[in-house]
């Protein structure tokens, strides 16, 4: 074994204070129609991907456990989901935009209060480094903050009257009903809770299922999810996916659908819906976003955004570069700077300084990689870093495979790990066609500076994928620009404004602008007879 993997997991000892887990936390706690209910069956262990020496010794750290819950329970939920809805007559969908924003304030001022608690689960549970942690949560609540914010803005736009062809109305968005909120793992927070605040302040009820892993994160928020909202407004569940979301989606009952993770895992769900056509899905999954490094390309810059974009948390992104295309004119330079640039890139633990490449949360992850990697020699690929695709547990060292082909699986399949594929190419075309033909559309990097050879790649890419991006690495931010993507990538667009509007539907109020009608309309608004026909706005 290389001598860095030997010492790259740590003896508790070695862990500074502030970042210890010294006892498990056994969570048994879960939020239904406002309050905290104690589970009493069985719990699901949480390990990290984080393994302890002792006495020479590696042994995988358990940090507690969370309540196995079943559908008996995941139903609790929905009824009490269901009840605080009331067929869109309940408190919660019929408050003021103002009231439901108060609510999302006071939730946002408890959750501050817990960054120290939830960026430290984030490091043990998923393995993600302190500063990127910190990022996660920092991002959450500025997200939440300008979705305030956005809702300010688009309940300004509302308030007016609108006049045409002789008819007057008014249009505002109103709530869609129950959502059922699912996010990653590899943003168990930030991604979650893109759908669930939104979902919420668009005056939805909720019920909002964990991640996989990342889970013991969000038992600090439990409290303040009870105190801020009305009883059945946000109802939290744990336990495996088909027992419990299935069972929900059965009933016929979910009317939004908020989903990060696979297609596959979507589309079995989706399908369990009994009505369909009465079920919104807003789906954010699976996503092979190629880097075309073209032969004029800034090889620094390049080579700096493709590390990034490749192996930012190990390559657990779905906006991560998963293979980089590099015109054969410019690959051996670009090759050679990419392997010193990964040499730089430390491994270690999460909460070390300077940290990127961590353990790996899934289990059997190293195995699979090792799969993609034993598969691309078999098809004549080699490893070109040192190092690379050494292993021990949970911890892969980056694997820079050099030259890839369609032959290989790590061709066209997401690898959502560290690994690099690498293939050259001639002719442009040849990344076009990759991107056309491929099962995914999310984004695209193009690196170059001939304006004239960009833009024909540009144009090539509009209708493909959702966004592309000019000498940068793929990624989501910043937030109130719309992410989304084609095909097997994602249903709907999530930003900060495009979330209020999927999480809501437009409804109106018109008539034909006669006297008698005008002055109907002119009474309900002057004496304030109306919740919805009002021209009041926040300032
Ligand atoms: O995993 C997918 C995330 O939405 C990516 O977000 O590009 O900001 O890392 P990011």
């Amino acid at each position: 074994m290389t001598s860095f993997l030997e010492k790259i997991f740590p003896a508790e000892s070695d862990i500074p204070e502030a970042h210890r887990i010294t006892e498990a936390i056994d969570q048994r706690e879960y939020l239904i129609n406002g309050e905290l209910r104690t589970w009493q069956g069985n719990l699901n262990p949480v390990l990290s991907p984080v393994f302890v020496r002792e006495g020479g010794k590696l042994t995988q750290k358990v940090i507690g456990s969370t309540p196995l819950l079943t559908s008996v329970e995941a139903m609790d939920a929905l009824n009490a989901a269901v009840k605080a809805y009331d067929l869109g007559h309940g408190m919660w969908p019929t408050l003021s935009v103002t009231d439901r924003i108060a609510h999302i304030e006071k939730f946002l001022m408890a959750m501050r209060q817990k960054r120290a608690e939830v960026v430290k689960l984030l490091m043990w549970e998923i393995g993600k480094p302190l500063k990127d942690s910190e990022k996660e949560f920092d991002r959450t609540c500025d997200y939440i903050a300008d979705t305030i914010k956005a809702l300010k803005d688009l309940d300004r736009n509302s308030a007016k009257l609108v006049e045409e062809q002789g008819f007057m109305a008014q249009i505002r968005r109103v709530p869609l009903g129950v959502a059922l909120c699912m996010g990653p793992y590899n943003y168990p927070l930030n991604e979650t809770f893109t759908t669930l605040i939104p979902a919420l302040i668009m005056g939805n009820t909720v019920i909002f299922k964990p991640a996989k892993y990342g889970v013991l994160l969000i038992r600090p928020l439990l409290e303040a999810f009870r105190d801020c909202f009305p009883a059945g407004v946000i109802n939290i569940i744990y336990g495996r996916g088909r027992e419990t979301v299935g069972a929900l989606m059965e009933t016929g009952k979910i009317d939004v659908f908020a989903f990060i993770g696979t297609n596959k895992g979507a589309n079995d769900l989706k399908k369990l819906h009994p009505k369909p056509h009465r079920l919104k899905a807003i789906l954010g999954l699976d996503a092979k976003n190629p880097a075309i490094v073209l032969p004029d390309a800034d090889v620094d810059n390049a080579v700096a955004e493709c590390l990034a974009g490749s192996l930012s948390f190990n390559g657990q992104r779905c906006t991560a570069l998963k293979i980089l295309f590099v015109h054969k004119d410019i690959y051996p330079a670009f090759i050679e700077k990419f392997k010193e640039g990964l040499k730089k890139l430390k491994p270690g633990m999460p909460w070390q300084d300077g940290v990127s490449l961590t353990p790996l949360p899934e289990p059997g992850k190293t195995e699979y990689l090792l799969d993609l990697v034993a598969d691309a020699k078999s098809h004549g690929a080699s490893i070109l870093n040192e190092n690379g695709g050494e292993y021990l547990h949970t911890f892969f060292y980056p694997a820079v495979l050099f030259p890839v082909n369609p032959k290989m699986r790590v061709y066209s399949e997401e690898q959502f790990g560290p690994i690099v594929p690498i293939t050259t190419f001639n002719d442009d075309n040849e990344a076009i066609e990759y991107v056309v033909n491929s099962n995914f559309g999310q984004q695209v990097s193009i690196f170059g500076k001939d304006s004239q050879r960009v833009a024909k790649l540009m144009d090539a890419f509009v209708n493909q994928v959702g966004r592309i991006n000019l000498n940068t690495q793929c990624q989501r931010g910043p937030d109130t620009f719309p992410f989304n993507g084609r095909k097997d990538s994602a249903e709907g667009t999530l930003s900060v404004a495009d979330a209020l509007r999927v999480f809501s539907i437009r409804t109106l109020v018109a008539t034909k602008s006669t006297d008698a009608n005008k002055q109907i309309i002119s009474n309900i608004i002057r004496n304030r007879e109306s919740a919805f026909l009002s021209t009041d706005y926040i300032f």
